[in-house]
């Protein structure tokens, strides 16, 4: 059976038959919701705890609507709000959390890394990733894989273009990866300032000209400028970036006829979009995104609490550690 995982960490990991698995159980929902049918309640019983160090809107939103439209107990804490402000250590606020026993652990961190020292911190625990530092952001690439498969039909043999602040981008890299793993060709697009050295070894093509990165692209993502993660001016000017980086109508005219425009959000308009585009429902599908976001997390919620469940049957049943 796929998504035998006991965490979401990564889309490291996932093969394509997992990523299939989410996707399709994410579709069921999305449709569905499109009909206004309810999901049932598969996570009735269990508690959802969101830990956002981190700003956001999408992720701790959908997260939170996701887990609610599932029966769950849902708990959203915000950095703002907790003893973290007072100086609480990572492990400390883990331990604290372990005491409280939830059985989802949706957690947003400055620091790569930090979601999978949690993972091995706290007990009898399902943890997902829900964007650490520059490392990843897999439930953002599961729910960019379907919003890209509801349009073109599959994600295999399709030219996708990554476009901007590639270095900093934990959304970038868990799109390479998944769109990779997927076959599709990936290119990743940006000044040199903003491309990681060596990035080519993870199995894309790599453009400093908007115009020849777009060329004949199926898929045209954008990205926004990390300012909270860049040490240094890393670009000339906002008004320099947009004129070779910013998506406008000349340099999307350059990819495919049909082409699909992405943003994993928040945007900057006028500096990696113009607003224009932005909102031209002929080829942006920057909503639908934030629509499949509440089904992928709804589809990766329900597979881990499975895991969780038939994980706790087993130790019960005096057959190995929880997870083992
Ligand atoms: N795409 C994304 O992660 O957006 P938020 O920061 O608003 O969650």
């Amino acid at each position: 059976m796929p998504f035998r995982q006991p965490h979401l960490l990564g889309v490291e990991h996932l093969r394509p038959e997992d990523v299939a698995a989410v996707l399709d159980l994410a579709q069921g929902h999305a449709e569905r919701a499109r009909k206004g049918h309810g999901p049932g309640d598969p996570l009735r019983g269990l508690t959802q705890v969101n830990l956002f160090f981190e700003p956001s809107t999408r992720t701790q939103a959908s997260f939170e609507l996701a887990g609610r439209r599932l029966g769950a107990d849902v708990m959203t804490m915000g950095v703002a709000g907790s003893s973290v402000r007072k100086g609480e250590t990572l492990i400390d606020t883990a331990l604290t959390l372990n005491a409280m026993r939830p059985d989802l652990l949706v957690v947003r961190h400055p620091e790569a890394g930090a979601v999978h020292l949690l993972s091995q911190k706290v007990r009898s625990c399902a943890v997902l990733n829900a964007g650490d530092g520059r490392h990843e952001h897999p439930t953002q690439a599961l729910l960019d894989a379907l919003t890209i498969r509801r349009a073109k039909g599959r994600l295999h043999r399709l030219t996708v273009a990554i476009c901007g602040d590639i270095a900093h981008s934990r959304v970038a890299r868990s799109n390479l990866l998944l769109l990779h793993r997927m076959e599709s060709r990936v290119r990743l697009v940006g000044p040199r300032t903003l491309l990681p050295a060596g990035i080519e070894s993870l199995g894309c093509e790599v453009f400093e000209s908007m115009e020849e990165g777009l060329s004949g692209a199926d898929v045209v993502m954008m990205l926004r400028l990390q300012r909270e993660r860049m040490e240094g001016a890393l670009i000339p000017s906002e008004r320099e970036y947009f004129h070779r980086y910013g998506l406008d109508a000349a340099k999307l005219a350059r990819a495919a006829p049909d082409c699909i425009v992405m943003h994993p959000g928040p945007m900057n308009r006028g500096v990696e979009i113009d607003g224009a585009i932005a909102d031209d429902i002929r080829h942006s599908v920057i909503q639908t995104q934030v629509e499949m976001g509440v089904a992928v997390r709804m589809a990766v919620l329900e597979l881990l609490a499975r895991n969780l469940r038939e994980a706790r049957g087993r130790e019960a049943l005096g057959m190995g550690d929880l997870f083992g």
